[in-house]
């Protein structure tokens, strides 16, 4: 079998390619590695399919180009799926990746322990380009810190990785990237537990633009939420559950003081409490629990509404039972009611996660991608 298959994926990387592919292929001739080019070119209006073309005259290189999908992400799991090679190296078009460190990232992969190799800039010896403004440095930095719940590594959204053939076989069919980051979406995934970094000068691109777009990084949040849920699943839920309770309360007491100058109180509370249940209602429906956000929302909203009455009951229960039962909660009636919240919270939690919002169509089932390529395996 082949030894390494180089992924990269392009968009309008005309200029780069012809730079870029003499300079992969000397680090590989220098270091005798047997590999491939994989170019993924989502359909440029530029010459970078022309540029290819010749390319693979000389190189061995082999473009697939996509008509109708575009991203970065899927782009690679393309190019993974397409590879031959044992190992799997994901690297930019644009040569802010040195193609002279491929060779230092296979062998560390082929350390037995090692199930990850990054190209770092962020380890010591490692460096970005000299021009980032702080704005540009921040960014970069938040971004690496948010991905801090799923791995240690120091610069897990490099985009310049290697992985092995089994590792990455072993998760494919559930990936489900959004957006820019995969290597982060493979580390979580193929449950990579010993991530290898090497230190690279990244240098920033000279020739065309940069893909990455606001909402380019707004789709990195989704990624991280995705993750999220597939690494902690309940806990994850109930987080998010809980938080958006918390912004129930403000809605309800912001309506509130704003009724009351109106109707009279009791309508008043009546609907301050409809108000914040149906923000909620919405708020976990969008965000929560996503994958159920398809299924018929009246349906929903009324099994919901069934499950916050039921969670109020059990609070009623239990806060009436601590108080009136227990010496202890006679006179701490208020912490016999935050029992009561709690117990309440706990039901509605159970009630909404498999009942409300039951259909579990999570980010850890196969994309359409992934099915096709079943499919024609
Ligand atoms: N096929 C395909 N489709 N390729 C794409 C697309 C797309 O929609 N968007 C971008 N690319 C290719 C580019 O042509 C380039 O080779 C590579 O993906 C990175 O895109 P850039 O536009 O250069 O993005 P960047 O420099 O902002 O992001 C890079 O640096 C980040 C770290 O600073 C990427 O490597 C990221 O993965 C990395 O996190
Ligand atoms: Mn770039």
């Amino acid at each position: 079998m082949l030894q390494l298959s180089i992924i990269i994926p392009t968009y309008c990387e005309a200029e780069n390619l012809t730079v870029l592919i003499p300079r992969v292929n000397q680090a590989l001739t220098a270091a005798s590695l047997d590999a491939e080019i994989i170019v993924v070119d989502d359909d440029s209006p530029d010459e970078t399919i022309q540029v290819c073309q010749t390319l693979a005259e000389k190189f061995p290189l082999r473009l697939i180009t996509r008509k109708d999908e575009r991203g970065l992400s899927t782009a690679v799991i393309a190019g993974l799926e397409a590879a031959t090679g044992e190992i799997l190296l994901v690297m930019d078009a644009d040569l802010s990746h040195p193609p002279e460190n491929i060779p230092e990232l296979v062998s560390a992969l082929n350390q037995p322990q090692a199930d990850f190799v990054i190209g770092s800039r962020y380890v010591e010896g490692g460096s970005t380009d000299q021009s980032w403004g702080w704005f540009r440095k921040w960014n970069s930095r938040v971004a690496t810190w948010l991905s801090r719940p799923f791995t240690s590594a120091r610069d897990p959204l490099a985009g310049f990785f290697a992985i092995k053939r089994q590792t990455y076989r072993k998760a494919r069919q559930i990936l489900n990237p959004v957006g820019y980051k995969i290597g982060l979406e493979l580390i979580v995934k193929c449950r990579c537990r010993n991530v290898v970094e090497i230190p690279i000068d990244f240098a920033d691109r000279v020739s065309g633009t940069s893909k990455l777009s606001f909402k380019e990084q707004l789709r990195y949040l989704k990624h991280l939420k995705r993750l999220f849920d597939f690494k902690f699943q309940n806990y994850a839920y109930f987080i998010q559950f809980a938080l958006i309770g918390l912004t129930g309360v403000f809605v309800n007491l912001q309506m509130l003081s704003l009724l009351s100058n109106w109707i009279s109180s009791p309508v008043a509370v009546a609907l301050a409490i409809w108000s914040s249940m149906s923000t909620n209602f919405l708020l976990n429906r969008n965000i929560t629990f996503s994958y159920a956000k398809h299924a018929p929302i009246f349906k929903q909203y009324l099994t919901y509404c069934g499950s916050c009455l039921t969670g109020a009951i059990f609070n009623w229960l239990t806060t009436m039972t601590l108080s009136q039962s227990f010496q202890f909660f006679e006179k701490r009636i208020l912490l016999a009611a935050f029992i009561g919240i709690l117990v309440g919270m706990g039901f509605n939690f159970l009630l909404c996660r498999y009942l409300v919002f039951s259909k579990h169509k999570s980010a850890d089932e196969p994309t359409a991608t992934d099915k096709e390529l079943k499919h024609t395996e």
